[in-house]
């Protein structure tokens, strides 16, 4: 996650020379020991900030590479997803994970896009100081979350909801005027996905070499950069992996609000198979289970007492806390055991404590959690936005949230407001805007994988563009947990990835009849359980009944 840091804030001098259309190597400044992260190779990279308007001016990008482990064969640009997060980081922690998937024959190359981080201009979105950001949205549902149990039924609960509506109307309007006269109003509008694409090529012409084919590996939301990129540029499309797809379709025809319910479509099933999980690994393994042959839903009730008692007795943000660490513990299967032994239990044993009358210093602000005073999410999501529909205001938001909560994820569909929720209220849209066709005749073939139980991008997403792409795309369903397949690893996927780098080939499957690989039966998700565990045939989480 995103970490805003304003001191870390660096200002750099721009060249006022104007870049022409074509990209020229000197754009690109020397590879030098990357800040924080002096063992990858760093270097600034010019860009228009408009590139169909050259008086808008220039800015620069942070580019961070991880040089191949062994016999080099080429590049692989990466956007490690978000919007937001930030290839330095990304690669920091992931570059293992992306070299034993590629056999580490291919340099990884990343970036800070526009509107991440301290080191790319523009970068971070601030539009609230520090020290106004909690009066700002005090007693907002920003600061204490939905309150909220079950099916979303107690009236009470209700009321409270909708009585929000005019508040945070007022408060995300407002939050719009602050944007457009903060800090960074001049630049809000060039932080959008077209304008990354382009960053892409442009990288691209000057790394590799001037309409070479690129080679791309998109995650998460570096899908939407990929599925833009393939179709704005099918010419450049070289070796191109997608993994945990957003559905761009979607994203290019709906009201950004709506996206909310695509996206959580597997989180409950995630969740499902977290808590077999658990239970199958016992209270040895997993301090959430809390007799040795329990079930999953034993392990779900021992939960549903804490929401209950955090719900009973609001204390300081406790509910929203509980349930934004249940989400962030589906991300990444290898920490499962963390959040089942530690994280949760620990979130658990402060909500009894303070429920009881203990210690309520321990309790901690939303703010903490999620470190949003950067408002890059919501930037480039309702940068790409499609415009406004006038009609959509916060109680047709909160409608949709609560029909979410009860027809879709009664766990987590209100964990929010998440940023596309806010798109409605967001103040600018990006000068250029890619809706499409998503179908483009491309000059390589693309590959697509989904996990089977991703919380944050449901494989049905990576179904549909595989549909939209038809023979153009290959379709690999990983058959496990987390979002995007970096976080299991599975011999099955590495093959398919490997032979693909080389010389193009690709599995059979289709929309319809997707490949299925197995995660590796090393990788375990407790100590003593393997995914194959819970999960049967690639569709159904085995239950212990
Ligand atoms: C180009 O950018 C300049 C500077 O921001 C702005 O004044 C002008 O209106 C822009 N032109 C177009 C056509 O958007
Ligand atoms: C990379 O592969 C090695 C050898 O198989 C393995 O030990 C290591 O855990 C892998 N790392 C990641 C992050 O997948
Ligand atoms: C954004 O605002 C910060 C904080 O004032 C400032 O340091 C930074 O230069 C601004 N960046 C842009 C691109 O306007
Ligand atoms: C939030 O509002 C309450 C009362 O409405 C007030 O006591 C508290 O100081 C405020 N907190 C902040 C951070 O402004
Ligand atoms: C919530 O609604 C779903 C679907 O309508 C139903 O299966 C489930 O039992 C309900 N849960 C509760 C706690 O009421
Ligand atoms: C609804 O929730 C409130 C707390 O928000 C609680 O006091 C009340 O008892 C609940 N009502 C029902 C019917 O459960
Ligand atoms: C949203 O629009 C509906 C329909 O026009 C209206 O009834 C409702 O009061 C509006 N909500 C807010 C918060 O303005
Ligand atoms: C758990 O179940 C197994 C097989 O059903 C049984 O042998 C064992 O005694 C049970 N353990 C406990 C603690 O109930
Ligand atoms: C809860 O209270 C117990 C007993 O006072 C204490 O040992 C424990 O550290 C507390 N846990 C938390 C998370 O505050
Ligand atoms: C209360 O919790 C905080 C944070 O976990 C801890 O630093 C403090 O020592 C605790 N106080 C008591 C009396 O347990
Ligand atoms: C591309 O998709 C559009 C619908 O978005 C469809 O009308 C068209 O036939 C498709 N083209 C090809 C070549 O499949
Ligand atoms: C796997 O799927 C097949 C066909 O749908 C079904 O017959 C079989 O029972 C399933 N296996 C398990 C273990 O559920």
């Amino acid at each position: 996650m995103l970490k805003a840091d304003w001191a870390a804030v660096a200002v750099f001098a721009f060249a006022n020379s104007v870049l022409t259309a074509q990209a020229q190597t000197s754009r690109l400044s020397k590879w030098a020991p990357c800040p924080q992260f002096a063992d990858l190779s760093c270097a600034y990279f010019d860009v228009p900030l408009d590139y169909h308007n050259t008086s808008a001016g220039n800015g620069q990008l942070l580019v961070v590479k991880a040089p191949a482990t062994g016999e080099r064969k080429g590049t692989i640009f990466l956007n490690p997803g978000g919007p937001g997060v930030s290839g330095l980081t990304s690669l920091s922690t992931d570059a293992e994970a992306l070299m034993n998937r590629t056999g580490g024959a291919y340099d990884f190359v990343s970036w800070d896009p526009r509107g991440v981080g301290p080191y790319t201009y523009p970068g971070n979105v601030y539009c609230i100081p520090d020290d106004e950001y909690a009066s700002f949205w005090n007693g907002t549902i920003e600061s204490t979350g939905i309150h909220q149990i079950g099916n979303f039924t107690n009236q009470t609960d209700i009321q409270a909801l909708y009585s929000q509506a005019p508040v945070l109307d007022q408060k995300w309007k407002e939050l719009g005027d602050r944007c457009l006269s903060g800090p960074n109003a001049t630049t809000l509008g060039y932080i959008g996905t077209a304008a990354t694409v382009r960053d892409l090529v442009g990288l691209a012409d000057a790394i590799v070499g001037p309409n070479s084919p690129i080679n791309y590996w998109g995650l998460s939301y570096g899908t939407l950069v990929g599925a833009w990129f393939i179709n704005m540029f099918p010419n450049r499309v070289g070796h191109v992996i997608l993994d945990g797809v957003l559905d761009a379709t979607r994203v290019a025809t709906t009201q950004s609000y709506k996206l909310w319910r695509d996206q959580i479509g597997s989180a409950e099933d995630a969740y499902t198979a977290f808590t077999n999980a658990c239970a199958l690994a016992g209270p040895d393994n997993c301090k959430l289970a809390t007799s040795a042959n329990g079930t999953g839903q034993d392990v779900v009730d021992y939960v549903n007492q804490a929401i209950m008692l955090a719900h009973d007795h609001p204390v300081a943000n406790q509910l929203l806390i509980l349930r934004a660490t249940m989400y962030s513990s589906l991300y990444q299967p290898q920490q499962w055991a963390d959040y089942g032994n530690d994280y949760l239990p620990q979130t658990i044993a402060t909500i009894q404590n303070a429920t009881a009358g203990g210690n309520t210093t321990a309790l901690t602000r939303r703010e903490q959690v999620f470190t949003q005073n950067s408002y890059t999410e919501p930037a480039v999501v309702c940068a790409d936005s499609v415009d406004a529909d006038p009609s959509v205001n916060t109680t047709v938001i909160f409608d949709d949230i609560v029909d979410i909560v009860r027809t879709v994820s009664p766990s987590f569909g209100a964990v929010g407001p998440v940023p596309w929720q806010r798109c409605s209220y967001w103040p600018v849209r990006a000068p250029e805007r890619y809706q499409g066709p998503f179908n483009r005749t491309l000059a390589n073939k693309v590959l697509l994988i989904g996990n089977a139980y991703d919380n944050a991008t449901p494989f049905a997403e990576a179904a549909h563009l595989a549909a939209v792409l038809g023979d153009q795309a290959a379709l690999v369903k990983q058959n496990g947990f987390g979002h995007t397949s970096i976080y299991q690893s599975s011999a099955c996927v590495t093959d398919i990835i490997t032979a693909y780098l080389n010389d193009g080939t690709l599995p059979s499957g289709t929309s319809s009849d997707p490949t299925v690989c197995a995660i590796d039966s090393s990788v375990e998700l407790f100590s003593g359980v393997e995914s194959v565990d819970v999960i049967v045939n690639g569709t159904d989480l085995s239950r212990r009944d």
